[in-house]
């Protein structure tokens, strides 16, 4: 490698660098320490894992491109082919800025997995925008991932569900500088089987996504990691690293956050009643950021009493915020209940909603008051399902309070588990172990059904899980069933084995619940572990992402998959036609209001379900709740009304994905129900 030895030469310096300074300076400039040695030449690699099996031989295949600089002797470094020489000093030299294709000719079907791609090593080389297409023939492709890389000349990466095809195309959209080198990873082919599911494209994030909410007007995800799109740990930023994936335009953006001063890893999350987000919290230990949903912005909210990284936050059936523990950031101590009024932008005090009642006996004292599975109800209360064995209810009015609600069967503490309301006031939780890190995870499930604030919950204990999990993620469908991703039989953070490539949901049979099972469902080759999230769209397909967020240390995942669940697929796996809702009206009303709602053709009257937009990180989305609705029909065609539950707090003020679903269980594309206060 010839070109740029002045940016080598510093590269390898900070390889060896003592310094943690010159080590830090790096990863504030968004680069990493991190190399790989390429034939001679040594390229910068942010840390992750390889696409799964192995990189096919780059003398089995072919390439041609959109354009090829190759007349003159003088260009040959520029070539198309050079791509495949294992040399980073030759590249294909795109016209820059321009769409442009490569395509590779593999000789024949493989099972393609993945790819990497490294850009040329000028240092102000980058390719953004792309998307990967797959081929039997070149002339109907599939695309299998497309999305947004970091903009730097760092290996790049995509993964994909395996699939059997002898062309892969990369198109770039947006890029500043040449291609280098191109591999491609095969593994065992995954035969579809469209009764246990899909595996849909994967979407390439600028970061890992640790952090993620739908917002309720676009349908779009708003993404964020920390100060570092890579990195949480080392230097505090005060600003965070955020991406917008528009799954209708099929974009990604890439965006900076600094206008809150707050870096916004590992914090609380809630949806405000008006659907705005807030985010308190996390690595800026008092702030509050609030995305406003309308105008896409940033904008900061009142400091919080109290420092928090890691506690929970919910709203309440009044539509006030209640957060509560967090010892992650800044201090260790306990840490009791805090109401945040929107209205006036101010966080009070609960000092009777005891800090100390969600301690777990974890072994490292900073994370006994870790993320609580935490649910706003009734009567402006808030019970707290675990991860603790022990549970509770908190009152939020006055100086607020905290009563015994007993323990969670014969569960013990449930650290990094889950814990999801599939309906009315019932709780599965699921997995987790008792300590945060290094301790086995267990497959225990419980039902937990909760009715008055203050009166002791049911438990039931459910079948268990297949797989023991910890650091697994969550999702309530629209039929009720519950799907359940990743996680590890041993909690070790950044580190991947032991790791469950099978996802499974619950499925509750309400008439005998005894009899509720697990179900497993299509595996995949993506590892998500800690620091993964999952979320449900408004299409009732699975967003499920990220992993790491550590640097260098070769488990992050820059990157999201879709899950498409059995419901929405014929026996051949072609999707298969939806109910639809034509109109909801009006379409916002407060507890007890009657919902007008329009069809295209019959639904099934006793399956439809309001799910409240969800909010993830750290295994825990205090947003997600689903609401089984019961239809009545009205004397016009395909018109049906339904009440808002009556009392105020089961459905707690906020955005709710309205589905229908047909006699044969297949669900509509969701519309939006707001549910506001009683102000
Ligand atoms: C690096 O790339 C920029 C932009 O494409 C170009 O202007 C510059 O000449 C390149 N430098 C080297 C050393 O190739
Ligand atoms: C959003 O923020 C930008 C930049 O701060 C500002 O120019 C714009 O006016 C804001 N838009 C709204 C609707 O607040
Ligand atoms: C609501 O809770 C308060 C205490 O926080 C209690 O005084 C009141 O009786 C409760 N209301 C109902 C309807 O249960
Ligand atoms: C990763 O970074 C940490 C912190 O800078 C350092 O202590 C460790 O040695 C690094 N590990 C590798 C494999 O580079």
């Amino acid at each position: 490698m010839k070109v740029a030895w002045a940016f080598l030469a510093l590269l390898v310096g900070a390889v060896n660098a003592e310094n943690p300074s010159e080590k830090d300076q790096l990863y504030q400039d968004g680069k990493t320490p991190a190399v790989e040695k390429i034939g001679e030449d040594v390229v910068p690699t942010v840390d992750q894992p390889k696409p799964p099996g192995t990189m096919i031989n780059p003398r089995d295949m072919a390439v041609t491109c959109s354009s090829e600089q190759s007349f003159f002797y003088f260009f040959r470094r520029r070539r198309c082919a050079n791509v495949l020489d294992s040399d980073v000093g030759t590249y294909w030299q795109n016209r820059n800025g321009a769409e442009e294709s490569i395509t590779v000719d593999l000789h024949g079907a493989r099972s393609i997995s993945g790819l990497v791609m490294v850009p040329g090593q000028n240092a102000s080389s980058f390719i953004e925008r792309h998307t990967v297409a797959i081929s039997q023939d070149k002339k109907s492709w599939k695309e299998v991932a497309y999305g947004t890389w970091w903009p730097d000349n760092s290996e790049k990466l995509t993964v994909f569900q395996p699939e059997n095809a002898q062309y892969l195309r990369l198109t770039i959209y947006q890029s500043d500088g040449p291609i280098a080198e191109l591999n491609i990873y095969e593994t065992e082919y995954i035969p579809p089987n469209p009764a246990k599911g899909a595996w849909g494209t994967t979407v390439d994030l600028p970061l890992v996504p640790v952090s993620g909410a739908v917002d309720p007007k676009s349908g779009e995800l708003v993404l964020w990691a920390s100060w570092q799109y890579n990195l949480y740990a080392q230097y505090k930023g005060g600003k965070t690293q955020t991406a917008i994936w528009n799954p209708y335009k099929r974009t990604v953006t890439q965006r900076e956050v600094s206008d809150t001063s707050h870096d916004m890893f590992c914090t609380g999350i809630a949806f405000e009643e008006n659907g705005n987000l807030l985010v308190n919290g996390g690595n800026t230990g008092f702030a509050t950021s609030i995305y406003n949903t309308d105008s896409h912005n940033w904008t900061k909210g009142a400091k919080m009493n109290k420092d928090r990284g890691y506690e929970a936050t919910t709203i309440l059936s009044n539509g006030k915020i209640f957060t509560i523990g967090g010892s992650f950031s800044d201090s260790v101590a306990i840490k009791d209940g805090e109401v945040y009024d929107v209205d006036t932008n101010k966080w009070t005090w609960r000092h009777g909603a005891s800090g100390a009642a969600i301690f777990t006996n974890d072994r490292d004292s900073y994370r006994m008051d870790n993320h609580a599975w935490i649910f706003g109800w009734k009567n402006e209360s808030v019970f707290h399902a675990g991860p603790s064995q022990q549970m509770n209810w908190f009152g939020t009015n006055g100086d607020g309070t905290t009563d015994d609600a007993g323990v969670r069967g014969t569960d013990e503490d449930a650290m990094c588990g889950n814990a999801v309301m599939f309906d009315s006031g019932k709780i599965l939780s699921c997995g987790g172990s008792v300590d945060y890190e290094k301790s086995p995870a267990t497959d225990n499930a419980f039902v937990i059904t909760i009715d008055e604030p203050r009166m002791e919950p049911s438990v039931m204990k459910a079948q268990n899980m297949k797989y023991k999990r910890t650091f697994h993620t969550s999702v309530v469908l629209p039929d009720g069933s519950v799907f359940v991703e990743g996680g590890q039989d041993f909690g070790h953070p950044f580190d991947e084995s032991d790791s469950a490539l099978e996802p499974e949901r619950f499925i509750y049979n309400d008439e005998d619940p005894a009899t509720s099972i697990w179900e497993p469902l299509q595996p995949n080759t993506i590892v998500r572990v800690y620091h993964s999230i999952s979320l449900l769209l408004q299409d009732g397909t699975v967003f499920t992402g990220g992993g790491g967020l550590c640097g260098n240390c070769s488990a992050n995942h820059f990157d999201g998959q879709i899950f498409v669940p059995p419901n929405l697929l014929n026996s051949d796996g072609t999707p298969r036609d939806r109910p639809e809702i034509v109109s909801v009206e009006p379409p916002s009303g407060t507890p007890g209001d009657t919902i007008t709602v329009t069809t295209k053709g019959p639904i099934d009257l006793s399956a439809s379900s309001l799910i409240r937009y969800g909010s993830a990180t750290h295994t825990v989305n205090t947003d997600q709740r689903r609401l089984a609705v019961q239809f009545s029909d009205t004397d016009t065609d395909n018109q049906y009304t339904f009440q808002i539950p009556e009392e105020p707090g089961v459905a707690v003020p906020g955005y709710y994905m309205l589905y229908v679903l047909d006699d044969q269980g297949t669900p509509s594309v969701s519309k939006n129900v707001q549910v506001m206060s009683e102000k």
